[in-house]
């Protein structure tokens, strides 16, 4: 067993040590471990049932909408929709991000206004465009219609069905959304290669700058910086602060190909679109339509193995209706 391990390591390094040269400072493998809260620990049990609750659409008003509507996990956890639609067909004010990897994101939301993603998974229920159910309540007495409360007891004790163990559930399940062995990964771990096109962008992004704020492993230093660009005024409008006006998140790189359209506004159609904008507005820099090229065929090499994710059968009364009036 020793042995192995050091064989591992040693080869880790070799690897290391013949990549580093090869690729710009600061980028490499998406970790396979994310960030679990003390207080919700992770269990097969609890990830199952978040499961349930993610594809559960009696959460909804209508009985119509999952957190699977938006956030489809058969496309890369988006509906690729410039705004989503929810409830009465309503579409909000913001484009849907994917919930692929979220779990390693600082804050959620492009505003940052849900610290976790317990906090987040809160709101949707809620949201009057999004699943539009009138109140906590009525999403508990759902749940508990519907016949969740043995699995909410088997995973959190006696008497657990509730609103903020629904939004624990829903996280935990969202904690093993993650994409690793991109073809980036790959070729940083020397097991596989990325084309011409694709290292030149590699370089080039590094070079212009881009990657002062899509640093790292994750392709963004997670922090909140000012886009300005389109009417959303962004942080500010959470704290009403003048500084956070047109303040966004810095979206992560990590499967942009596979989630267009893009930016908070769902703006740009195209990613070669997206880094035209990025280019002018973020480094007042016009790129070629080579350069632009070169960064998208590097920017695909982020897709990464998508989580095989069967659809689960939800808990149902026999032999009788939901309450699914509105
Ligand atoms: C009607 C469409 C819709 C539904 C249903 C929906 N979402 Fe979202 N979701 C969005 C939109 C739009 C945003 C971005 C909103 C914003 O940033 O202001 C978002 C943001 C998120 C984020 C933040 C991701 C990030 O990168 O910051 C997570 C996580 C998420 N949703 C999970 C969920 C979960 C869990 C559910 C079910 C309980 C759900 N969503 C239901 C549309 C939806
Ligand atoms: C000053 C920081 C900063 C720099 C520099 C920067 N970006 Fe961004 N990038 C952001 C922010 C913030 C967002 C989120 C924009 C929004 O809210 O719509 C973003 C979003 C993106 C998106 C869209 C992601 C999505 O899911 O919609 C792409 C693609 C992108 N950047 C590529 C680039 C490229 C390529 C460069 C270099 C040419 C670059 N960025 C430079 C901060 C930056």
């Amino acid at each position: 067993m020793k042995k192995l391990v050091l064989l591992a390591s040693l080869s880790f390094l070799g690897l290391t040590a013949a990549h580093a040269a090869n690729i710009p400072e600061g980028m490499g493998v998406l970790p396979t471990q994310v960030p679990v809260p003390a207080d919700n620990p992770m269990s097969t049990e609890k990830v199952e049932l978040g499961k349930k609750l993610y594809f559960e659409p009696a959460l909804s008003k209508s009985g119509q909408f999952s957190c699977n509507s938006c956030h489809n996990l058969g496309t890369w956890g988006v509906d690729n929709q410039k705004f989503s639609i929810g409830h009465q067909w309503n579409r909000g004010g913001r484009n849907a991000p994917t919930v692929l990897n979220s779990a390693f994101w600082s804050k959620q939301f492009w505003d940052g206004r849900a610290p976790l993603l317990e906090d987040q998974a809160k709101g949707p229920p809620l949201n009057p465009v999004e699943m539009a159910a009138d109140s906590e309540e009525a999403v508990v007495t759902r749940l508990k219609d519907a016949g969740y409360t043995p699995l909410f007891n088997e995973v959190f004790g006696k008497h657990s069905l509730n609103y903020d163990n629904m939004a624990k559930a829903i996280a935990a399940f969202e904690r093993t959304l993650i994409t690793p062995h991109a073809p980036f990964d790959k070729f940083v771990e020397g097991q596989g290669s990325i084309s011409k096109a694709a290292k030149r962008g590699m370089f080039k992004v590094a070079e212009i700058g881009c990657t002062s704020c899509h640093s790292g492993v994750l392709f963004t230093n997670n922090d909140f910086v000012e886009f300005a660009y389109g009417k959303d005024e962004g942080l500010k409008s959470v704290t009403g602060k003048a500084e956070d006006d047109h303040v966004f998140r810095v979206q992560s790189w990590r499967n942009v190909a596979m989630t267009a359209p893009y930016f908070h506004d769902g703006s740009a159609a195209t990613l070669e679109e997206a880094v035209d904008t990025m280019a002018k507005v973020q480094l007042d820099t016009k790129l070629s339509k080579r350069e632009i090229a070169d960064i998208v065929a590097f920017l695909e090499t982020l897709t990464g193995e998508a989580p095989q994710v069967t659809f689960p059968l939800l808990p149902r009364p026999t032999g009788q209706a939901l309450d699914f009036k509105d």
